[in-house]
């Protein structure tokens, strides 16, 4: 089998590339309305590529929103069946001026694909379209597969979350497979066995009913944007806890065992903070940076603003203040039950010379997989067959909204099965995926495929 593999992605991998590079040159940026042509020309383009590649009954599924591409290959209504998930959405591309080069204008250099979307998700979801492809070709597929390819990751998922809930019948599996995630590098292959939740809320505070002149008022009237700063200051006391009366109620508590074991995952302190060009780190107290950002709850501001950012001065006492705060989530924390806290947390503490409001965004629930499971052991044995190392489970920070739905309305497991790195950049400038890890991708999935339909029999 791996000499068939090998040889098929040797022969065809300028054209995996290339034709990845088509769907990277399309942005499909969902969270800005001035690329909805493009967002819906790359589900077009996918549709495409589902069909080139051997899938059946392929279709756009339209939504509320943006398009959700399904496709299939039944082959045996006995074997077994993967559900592939991915999305097609990319972040917004800004700040523009700090890409080196085009965000939507992919290149390669030094072994690096560079483009917004390059890793997450379009690479990453692409491996698939291309092993799927593979399996076809050379008349390996061993079991059944279906494909859901979104366009509202980056956006919360709530209209997928909508079509899953009314198409179980079509959606039935026994396992759902996504490459949206990471190892922890090219030579310490792991897989992803947790994903944190998101609370996203908006606020608003206002003080005077119109901006004020800073000399004539300042120093009387209550100015929201300080007002706002030392509200967000009381939400973490000196240790960095987060001080939301009953933020930390649900929150699972470790053993001293599982984070031993947590501990032994390979991670240098140094190299972290040299990558980020820090000369400390910052946390909540009594844990460690791989507990920080894992299994531990956060809240941070994701922006601010207000009065006068513009050249030069002006003195000003703004009307209002506004900032966007996220909640990370871990395991049996509700997002519903946090966006509460926090709405009557930071009205609790506004004083009486401010109004303020409180929008909740998107939110998701955190999720723990399996590591025990036989689709678990199918991904393992693959990473090792491919990378010649057992892959380490790995808790991620990062959250994938519908993997918890995944579960409480399909009733299915998934495996996190990525291949990026946390250097890819993904959100950032230069976002970038290796071409190592695209072939990787594209080597290691077939191997899936083929354990998961022996250890199924
Ligand atoms: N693929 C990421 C999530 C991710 C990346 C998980 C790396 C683990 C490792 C996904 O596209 C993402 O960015 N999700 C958003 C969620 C959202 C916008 C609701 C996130 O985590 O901020
Ligand atoms: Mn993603
Ligand atoms: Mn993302």
């Amino acid at each position: 089998m791996s000499k068939a593999i090998n040889e098929y992605i040797e022969t065809n991998k300028g054209r995996f590339l290339e034709e990845l590079f088509e769907l990277l040159r399309i942005p499909s940026v969902s969270a800005d309305p001035q690329y909805k042509n493009d967002v819906i020309r790359t589900a077009e383009a996918i549709r495409v590529n589902l069909i080139a590649a051997g899938a059946d009954n392929v279709e756009i599924c339209s939504t509320a929103g943006y398009p959700i591409v399904y496709g299939e290959k039944m082959i045996d209504p006995k074997l077994p069946t993967v559900l592939v998930y991915g999305h097609y959405d990319v972040q917004p591309a800004d700040p523009l001026e700090l890409w080196v080069f085009g965000p939507f204008e992919p290149v390669i250099k030094d072994g690096k694909i560079y483009a917004r979307g390059a890793c997450d998700d379009k690479g990453q979801m692409y491996m698939h379209v291309k092993a799927f492809e593979l399996m076809m070709r050379t008349n390996t597929l061993p079991c059944n597969v279906k494909f859901m390819i979104e366009g509202e990751e980056e956006v919360g998922s709530t209209n997928l979350g909508i079509f899953v809930k009314a198409n179980k019948e079509k959606l039935k599996a026994d396992v759902i497979l996504i490459s949206d995630t990471g190892i922890i590098a090219n030579d310490i292959p792991s897989i992803t066995v947790g994903l944190r939740g998101l609370s996203y809320v908006e606020v608003e505070v206002t003080g005077p009913s119109r901006d004020l002149h800073s000399g004539l008022y300042g120093g009387a009237v209550a100015n929201p944007i300080n007002i706002l700063c030392e509200m967000i200051a009381k939400m973490k006391d000196d240790k960095n806890h987060i001080t939301i009366p009953g933020f930390y109620d649900d929150v699972e508590i470790l053993s001293a065992e599982e984070r031993a074991e947590m501990g032994k995952a390979p991670f240098s302190l140094d190299e972290y903070k040299k990558a980020l060009s820090l000369s400390d780190i910052h946390g909540e107290e009594g844990y460690t940076t791989n507990e920080r950002n894992s299994i531990r709850p956060t809240l941070d501001v994701n922006g601010i603003w207000g009065g006068y950012t513009g050249e030069g001065a002006k003195t000003v006492i703004a009307s209002k203040a506004y900032a966007k705060i996220s909640m990370r989530l871990v395991p049996h924390q509700s997002s519903d039950k946090i966006t509460k806290l926090f709405s009557d947390y930071f009205e609790s503490i506004a004083p009486k010379s401010v109004k303020v409001k409180v929008t909740p965004h998107h939110g998701g629930e955190p999720v723990v997989t399996p590591s025990t499971s036989v689709a678990y052991k199918a991904a393992s044995m693959a990473m090792e067959t491919t990378f010649g190392k057992k892959p380490v489970p790995v808790r991620s920070g990062g959250s994938i909204p519908i993997v918890a739905m995944f579960k409480s309305e399909l009733g299915l497991d998934s495996v996190l099965m990525g291949f990026g790195l946390d250097s890819d950049a993904i959100h950032s400038p230069n976002e970038h995926y290796g071409v190592f890890n695209y072939l990787k991708g594209i080597e290691t999935i077939p191997y899936f495929f083929k354990n998961f339909a022996d250890l199924s029999k």
